[in-house]
């Protein structure tokens, strides 16, 4: 009998279940039941929505669905262009965070305006996280402005040496700024998605775009300074993939554990480095109590293949289809009841709580 490992729930603060309104894509039930079989208990919903979560009232719509739904325990964010200022303390307590885009991703709810930028910050409540989706220069801004405000900061998927550079010193600075990377950058490269102005990008098209060998290898080197992963879990149809306009977005809930897993039985990281990564730092970072009876047993010994037919992520295709896998999610459990065993669910919609 292979040695079983235990880990502690794993926490994805960054998941699109597109749920109201893209259902046929993922919902809160699919979305989270590929959460759980896959050792992530607690996940946290993005508001790019088609109705963007920028009032109360679609926030608390989504709360409702989420509660039917969720199997796995979840939180949401709030979202802003910086026009909905007046809800802020309306939603503060009921999200774990704000979202805020400064560079371009689906539904194109980008602030460019600094004025906007400003008053976001000087808005939100400073103890609750804003999470930033800045590239490049925008990470300047975050940067100016989390110094000139003082609020707690987090910037989701870095991809490149340039930027994570700049949150190194922002940390050395002192800075309440935290980041995280997400599996595909860590696993595939610019290489895998020629997408040069004159190619349709093809399957792994994403943003922010997949790096150069370069950056990968910087963003291993430097896994010190990442707080935490983040699935940015992001599912479109194979048929939308696969059209002439693609949309930007790869899942990611079904592979996170088995990657990670396969990478420190490489000895790419460490088990307590994977722990931190995925469950302390996260939870740290958003102010989550952990609780010793939410945990994953995984047989670290066990050889897959990632198939797409196997996924429980409704949009059924996965970047990593085909991959040698190692390290099996063999039960889960949740606020001390088993909630995942050989493959089957036990226990029924709405159990997944709202971690706020
Ligand atoms: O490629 C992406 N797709 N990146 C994001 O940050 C959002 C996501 C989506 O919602 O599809
Ligand atoms: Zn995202």
């Amino acid at each position: 009998m292979a040695k079983i490992v235990r880990l502690p729930g794993l926490v994805d603060i960054h998941v699109h279940f597109r749920d109201p309104g893209e259902t046929h894509k993922e919902d809160f039930y699919t979305g989270t039941l590929s959460a759980l079989a896959n050792g992530v208990t607690t996940v946290f919903d993005m508001p790019n929505n088609l109705t963007p979560v920028f009032t109360e009232e679609v926030l608390q719509n989504k709360i409702t669905i989420a509660r039917q739904k969720a199997v796995c325990d979840w939180g949401l964010y709030f979202g802003s262009t910086g026009d909905n200022l007046a809800e802020f303390a309306k939603v503060a307590d009921k999200v774990v965070g704000l979202k805020v885009y400064l560079s371009l991703t689906t539904g194109k709810y980008v602030v460019g305006d600094e004025d906007k930028i400003k008053a976001i910050f000087a808005s939100w409540p400073k103890e609750k996280v804003i999470v930033f989706h800045a590239e490049g220069d925008r990470v300047d801004l975050v940067i100016k402005y989390t110094e000139k405000f003082g609020n707690k900061v987090h910037i989701t998927h870095v991809s490149t040496e340039a930027d994570l550079e700049k949150i190194i010193a922002a940390k050395k600075n002192k800075l309440s700024i935290t980041c995280d990377v997400t599996p595909h950058h860590l696993f595939l490269t610019e290489g895998d998605c020629p997408c040069n102005g004159e190619t349709v990008p093809n399957l792994y098209f994403v943003k922010p775009p997949l790096a150069s060998q370069k950056d990968q290898d910087f963003l291993w080197q430097n896994l010190t300074f990442i707080d935490c992963l983040s699935s940015d879990h992001a599912p479109h149809l194979m048929e939308e993939k696969q059209s002439s306009r693609p949309p930007a977005g790869l899942p990611g809930l079904d592979t996170l554990l088995p990657l990670m897993m396969t990478a420190v039985s490489q000895g790419r990281l460490s088990l307590n480095q994977l722990i931190q990564l995925t469950s302390v730092s996260p939870a740290k970072i958003f102010s989550l109590s952990q609780n010793d009876s939410t945990f994953v047993e995984v047989d670290p010994e066990e050889e897959y293949q990632i198939d797409n037919h196997k996924l429980l992520t409704k949009c059924g295709w996965s970047p990593f289809d085909d991959w040698l896998v190692k390290g099996k999610v063999k039960r889960v459990y949740l606020r001390g009841r088993k909630v995942f065993e050989k493959g089957q669910l036990l226990v029924d919609s709405g159990y997944g709580k709202n971690v706020i």
